[in-house]
């Protein structure tokens, strides 16, 4: 990880999505990160997304945070919380009451948001700043999936957060070693809460990832416009292709692809190359990984987590897991 301030330089960005494109768009089938789903407009969008009636997962992780969140800041004593992928941190902010809360008279807690949306992490660290003046809100742009992971030193216990089921994104393999490398930036006594979506019923699960309004469609085929205008291509356009969420049952996962309408013939100015993808063929965007609490249980003992606690909603649709290093 990547530790830099706020306002990431636009080179660095555009070279990272060019090896990107080079390393995915030219395999079989043509992928791309799913950090690149996530530009301006594409946050906006998924922030969208996590009101719109058919995505459960943010309500029902609300509910166990509501529930859970003075627990949480009484059992970790945390001082830092650094929260990965924190987006517009609104559900965080129920954490920050019960730290606020649970403080000690002239201990100061540091919320530490990592996010590579630049605009809206730095939007939204600036409005907590002005909503909790008794907390260091310190933004970091971020890779997490990048090697070095260094999270802040503290005097007290440190907390790592990691909510809306963002853990799913990574398939087995990938969950291992963002674990591993988790468990070494953590000392003996650091806490993880990760929250993860569960395993349930496939037309609940493709609805939420495919909703009737159609914003999932149009945050998927946001990747499309990234492509176009971080690359400077031509002949490529979002409408040019179809949103496509499936359940893979095999790896109990939610997939999405975008499929071309018509024969694609691209040229990536950037890049000085060349991209054709024939009608019907699909670009693979993200997955979101569904669990069952035991085998989670199981891969964070695995990998250095002793699990202290697993909460889930009233429904049993969303989990939340306190494990401690
Ligand atoms: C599914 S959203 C979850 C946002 C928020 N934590 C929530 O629970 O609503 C994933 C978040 O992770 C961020 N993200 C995705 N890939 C990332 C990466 N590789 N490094 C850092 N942040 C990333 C996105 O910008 C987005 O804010």
């Amino acid at each position: 990880m990547t530790t830099t301030g706020p306002g990431r330089a636009d080179t660095r960005e555009v070279n990272g999505l060019a090896a990107d494109a080079l390393s995915g768009l030219w395999q079989d089938p043509p992928r791309l990160p799913t950090k690149w789903l996530y530009d301006e407009r594409g946050s906006r969008l998924f922030d969208e997304i996590t009101r719109l009636p058919e995505y459960y997962p943010t309500r029902r992780e609300t509910a166990i945070l509501r529930a859970r969140a003075a627990e949480i800041a009484e059992v970790t004593e945390a001082q830092v919380m650094v929260e990965l992928g924190s987006g517009t941190s609104t559900k965080t902010r129920l954490l920050l009451d019960a730290f606020t809360d649970a403080a000690a008279p002239g201990r100061r807690f540091t919320y530490v948001p990592v996010d590579v949306s630049t605009e809206v992490l730095t939007a939204s660290a600036e409005t907590l700043s002005q909503d909790y003046p008794g907390i260091e809100v310190v933004p970091v742009v971020a890779d997490f999936t990048e090697p070095d992971l260094t999270l802040p030193d503290a005097d007290g216990p440190r907390l790592a957060v990691f909510l809306g089921g963002t853990i799913g994104n990574f398939d087995a393999d990938a969950r291992a070693e963002f674990y591993r490398r988790l468990a070494g930036s953590l000392s003996p006594g650091d806490w993880f809460l990760l929250g993860t979506d569960l395993v349930k019923d496939t037309g609940r699960l493709v609805a939420a990832y495919d909703d009737a309004a159609g914003v999932t469609a149009d945050f998927n085929r946001n990747m499309i416009e990234v492509l176009r205008t971080g690359l400077d291509a031509r002949g490529l356009y979002p409408d040019d292709f179809e949103h496509i969420a499936r359940w893979n049952p095999r790896e109990h996962r939610i997939e999405m692809w975008l499929r071309a309408r018509r024969d694609i013939e691209a040229y990536f100015a950037v890049l000085g190359r060349s991209w054709r993808l024939p009608a019907g063929a699909e670009i693979h965007t993200e997955i979101s990984t569904k669990f069952d609490p035991d085998s989670l249980r199981k891969e964070l003992e695995e990998s250095g987590f002793g699990v202290v606690s697993t909460w889930t909603d009233d429904f049993g649709d969303f989990a939340l897991t306190l494990g401690r290093r």
